[in-house]
């Protein structure tokens, strides 16, 4: 592939507030890029762009970074919409039905499993995720967990272990928290990047602040970088634990205490909002403002699972939070491209310069102020290095790819 010149951008955001308005997503008016390979090679003035093999013109659309989406559990097999059903009527989500996905994954044969995945990637992808972090847990043996992990690192590089989802049906407490920490670890630790907890008091189900210690010790010991489910149902302890032991992200953070925020605002770890569980859980929004305001730097991910939140929509979470959470339209992208590559402690993605990953999405709009402001319509797209993807934006869907590309 040789190099490509893209021009007729509307609006370019860089992510780098060194260029364009000098504003955090620094933005740039009349310029043009240009990507060689699977990398940026130059960002500049549309009128000084130098020569490339190819040329796109993108015919006045805007152009982002591309959204990192850096939560989802997108190995599962089976949905539970009855469940979503009986929310909307008043039930409450406790974390009890991730058995039920439990089952239906376990079931599930590689292939299927597999196949589902491709095309929740596809549908990433024609949404505007470029990077993804994919967590198991829905396997909750030591085979079924290293195969969800085996699955998802054949389509990402962010891959985490989540055997501490919660204690499965018939296993005692104890001997599965050992489990977790022991021969599941061992085994899982090869194919996983980070791994993560779902640290949650107030759910039977999950795990309390000494028991997700020991498993993200365990985690850090097997040469894991750390990241948990903290706050979603209650202020419990998953943010503090989360900020004390150096862990990249801490995602939900719906019930924070004001030594939370404090904490968050002093630490390296990032809050990852997932306002998708609130819309889908009918729960309140998380507190975005006051974590911004006090200084904590904020990502927001789409939690994509099959429970609390079945949307793989960077947009809409882009949307809720501008919304629901108070954040500007700026604010919002810089947390889904940016923030997202915080949480995931990456440099190379999320950020658009020289050097950096050509992860490019197009928005069949003239600026990011649309992705808020038109909820709900189709206008971000991942574009592919060639710049495949900038006629889909216009209008023709293209249908799913039997192989998808993966996302870093
Ligand atoms: O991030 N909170 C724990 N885990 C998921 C939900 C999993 C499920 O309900 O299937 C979450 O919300
Ligand atoms: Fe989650």
């Amino acid at each position: 592939m040789g190099s490509v010149l893209i021009t007729g951008i509307g609006e370019l955001v860089t992510n780098d507030p060194g260029v364009g308005d000098g504003s955090a997503l620094g933005v740039l008016t009349d310029a043009a890029l240009v990507v060689d390979g699977d990398r940026v090679a130059w960002i500049g003035p549309a009128a000084h762009a130098p020569d490339a093999d190819t040329r796109v013109d993108l015919g006045g659309r805007a152009l982002v970074p591309g959204f990192v989406d850096a939560h989802t559990h997108l190995v599962f097999a089976g949905d539970r919409a009855a469940e979503f059903a009986a929310r909307m009527a008043g039930a409450r989500y406790d974390g009890g039905g991730i058995a039920a996905t439990v089952a239906a994954t376990r079931r599930a044969t590689d292939a299927q499993l597999r196949a589902l995945l491709a095309a929740r990637i596809v549908e990433l992808r024609a949404q505007g995720t470029t990077t993804v972090e994919i967590k198991s847990g829905y396997g909750l043996t030591v085979a079924d967990e290293v195969r969800a992990l085996r699955l998802a690192a054949e389509v990402t590089a962010e891959t985490t272990f989540l055997g501490a989802h919660v204690v499965p049906t018939g296993a005692a407490r104890d001997a599965y928290l050992a489990l977790v920490t022991g021969e599941m670890l061992a085994a899982c630790a090869p194919h996983a990047r980070w791994i993560d907890v779902f640290c949650e008091p107030a759910s039977p189900h999950a795990f309390d602040g000494d028991e997700a210690r020991a498993v993200l010790a365990a985690g850090a010991a097997a040469g894991l970088g750390l990241r948990v489910h903290g706050n979603q149902l209650s202020a419990g302890p998953g943010v503090t634990l989360a900020v004390e032991l150096g862990a990249a992200s801490v995602d939900h953070c719906t019930h924070l205490t004001r030594a939370d925020v404090d904490a968050l605002a002093a630490g390296t770890t990032v809050a990852t909002l997932l306002p998708g569980v609130e819309f889908s859980t009918r729960s309140p929004y998380p507190d975005a403002r006051r974590l911004l305001d006090a200084g904590a730097t904020v990502a927001l991910a789409t939690d994509c699972n099959p429970g609390t939140s079945y949307t793989s929509s960077m947009p809409l979470i882009i949307a809720l939070a501008v919304r629901e959470m108070r954040m500007t339209p700026a604010e919002a992208l810089w947390a889904a491209t940016a923030g997202g590559a915080r949480a995931l402690r990456r440099d190379d993605v999320g950020v658009l310069g020289p050097g950096r990953r050509a992860d490019l999405t197009v928005l069949d709009a003239p600026s990011h102020l649309h992705l808020a402001y038109r909820p709900g319509v189709p206008i971000a797209r991942a574009l592919s290095p060639g710049g495949e993807g900038v006629a889909s934006a216009a209008g023709s869907v293209s249908p799913a790819a039997a192989a998808p590309p993966a996302l870093g």
